[in-house]
């Protein structure tokens, strides 16, 4: 029989840091953070689990009253960016009700960062009370078309770091990260939503719900990857998260994005 000294380093003794990196770092290699032509738009999810998780994801209430539209894959990789980076800023392109940001805030107050969440919308009206209570949220409301009038230089230069940015409202998406790019540094995160194809392009809340329903296709996924190989000495692929479920397991195809410098 062994000792116990023989035993060799298992799956529960990796560090949190060795975890982290499993699977990227024994080849000597920087696996992880890649470009985006080393990448496929493809993802391993069918398109028949793609739309039962969609239908899943419009049924679901953040504190059993505000509907949330996050893919639940991705919500779990949220909560792992928030502990992993910790971030002292959350821009939020798209709040429809707060509940998205309250869900991130929660995971924030309770590791006790100090924080501020930016979330943006055109339409107010959705908003839920709870949500709007919460004194880690900023509300801003206005057009991301025009987004100058929402976020002044002068915010910008002084927001806190590390930022997390998420694109939810599906307008503009090239003009904002443009307007943004100036402003972000190393260690700043940054997340382009259903950026993945084949998720269902409008609400799948009818049953028996046909596979046969226009599907998102690539064109959110084209505008980043301009952006990406415009700035590509700066942004990479993080494909930890992209890669966390399987890969691009996520609504967000290769849409999880670290500024390397
Ligand atoms: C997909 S929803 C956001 C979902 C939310 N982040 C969540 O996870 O539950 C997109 C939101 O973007 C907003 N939106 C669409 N066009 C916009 C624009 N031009 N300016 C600001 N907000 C816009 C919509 O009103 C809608 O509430």
């Amino acid at each position: 029989m062994k000792d116990s000294s023989e035993k060799k380093a298992g799956y529960f003794d990796l560090s949190h840091e060795q975890y982290k990196n499993v699977g990227f770092k024994e080849t000597g290699k920087d696996l992880r953070f890649v470009s985006l032509k080393d990448r496929s738009i493809n993802t391993c999810i069918s398109d028949e689990l793609q739309w039962s998780i969609q239908m899943g994801k419009e049924r679901t209430l953040w504190q059993g009253q505000m509907r949330m539209l996050k893919y639940p894959l991705d919500a779990m990789t949220y909560l792992q960016i928030m502990g992993d980076i910790r971030p002292k800023t959350i821009i939020e392109m798209g709040t429809f009700t707060g509940s998205s940001a309250d869900f991130l805030s929660m995971s924030l107050s309770h590791m006790k960062v100090d924080y501020t969440i930016y979330t943006v919308d055109y339409d107010p009206s959705n908003r839920h009370e709870l949500a709007s209570k919460n004194p880690n949220i900023k509300f801003l409301t206005g057009d991301l078309n025009k987004v100058e009038d929402i976020f002044p230089i002068e915010l910008l230069k002084n927001l806190p770091h590390p930022i997390f940015y998420i694109d939810d409202a599906h307008v503009n998406t090239p003009g904002l990260l443009e307007y943004f790019h100036p402003y972000f540094q190393e260690g700043d995160y940054i997340v382009i939503e259903d950026t993945t194809i084949n998720i269902p392009k409008d609400f799948v809340n009818e049953r028996p719900y046909s596979v046969e329903m226009e599907k998102c296709g690539s064109t959110k996924h084209d505008e980043m990857a301009k952006f990406l190989e415009k700035y590509s000495e700066f942004y990479k692929v993080d494909t930890h998260y992209c890669d966390l479920w399987g890969y691009n397991a996520t609504a967000n195809s290769n849409g999880y994005i670290r500024r390397m410098k």
